[in-house]
């Protein structure tokens, strides 16, 4: 009998951690399955992608509510419907309500393309730039009412390297999201990591080496540059 945990993702807009889930769901092995996607944004490419793989999809427009709290009382209706024991945002980009992340806690997961607590909030690639960190990276944590604020699950840092663009240390972040979401998830679906009050409480002791069996990895320089000439500029 499966014990797969069912999984509802939220999205706004592109949708590549979407298809990193769903990549990683596609493995029977995997402890966790997507059972449906929810949207904000009717035009969001991800919602397309979703659909054409067989996902049932739902769109909730802000447009078409007269208050936050209705908008986020039809997702949650639309969540519900999914019957979901765990939601990942991916990319979603609507601040949620105090009573739908309460409603959620300890089910509601997010990515953020920054090394938490540093970088909340959009552009945090340009504010890495501009701090001159040279190490990034992404999160994946609980939701709570703050936003890019909740207990950390897992993170995974990546090299800034000397004339960055906000662009190329995006990319960088993204590849590093890809493989660390799925990681994250797979954590929380199997109760390796779970929320405790305001924090995280790890089991690693089943850790299985397939599912990453850690809550962070580093840059590796020999495989994550771009160019041999990006290591030489990297080393100091
Ligand atoms: C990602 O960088 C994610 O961390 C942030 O929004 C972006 C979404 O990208 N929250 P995608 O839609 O998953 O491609």
């Amino acid at each position: 009998m499966s014990t797969r945990k069912r999984v509802a993702v939220m999205i706004s807009g592109r949708g590549s951690n979407l298809a990193a889930l769903m990549e990683a769901a596609s493995d029977p092995a995997y402890p966790a399955e997507i059972v449906g996607v929810v949207s904000d944004n009717p035009e969001a490419p991800g919602l397309t992608f979703a659909a054409g793989r067989g996902q049932p999809v739902a769109v909730a427009n802000r447009r078409d509510h007269p208050s936050s709290d209705a908008h986020d009382a039809t997702i949650d209706a639309a969540l519900r419907d999914l019957a979901p024991d765990f939601v990942a945002l991916a990319g979603y980009m609507r601040v949620l309500t105090a009573g739908f992340v309460a409603a959620w806690q300890g089910k509601l997961i997010n990515i953020h393309p920054s090394l938490l607590p540093a970088f909340r909030g959009l552009d945090s690639h340009r504010q890495a730039i501009e701090a001159g960190v040279r190490v990034h990276g992404c999160s994946v944590h609980f939701v709570s009412p703050e936003v890019d604020a909740g207990p950390l699950i897992a993170q995974a840092a990546v090299p800034v390297l000397t004339g960055d663009t906000e662009e190329a240390l995006a990319a960088r972040v993204l590849k590093a999201e890809h493989k660390l979401y799925p990681i994250a998830l797979a954590m929380v679906a199997e109760g390796r990591a779970r929320l405790d009050g305001n924090r995280v409480v790890f089991d690693t002791s089943g850790a299985s080496e397939k599912n990453g069996g850690q809550s962070v990895f580093s840059p590796d320089l020999t495989t994550d540059m771009r160019s041999i000439e990006d290591l030489a500029r990297f080393t100091p």
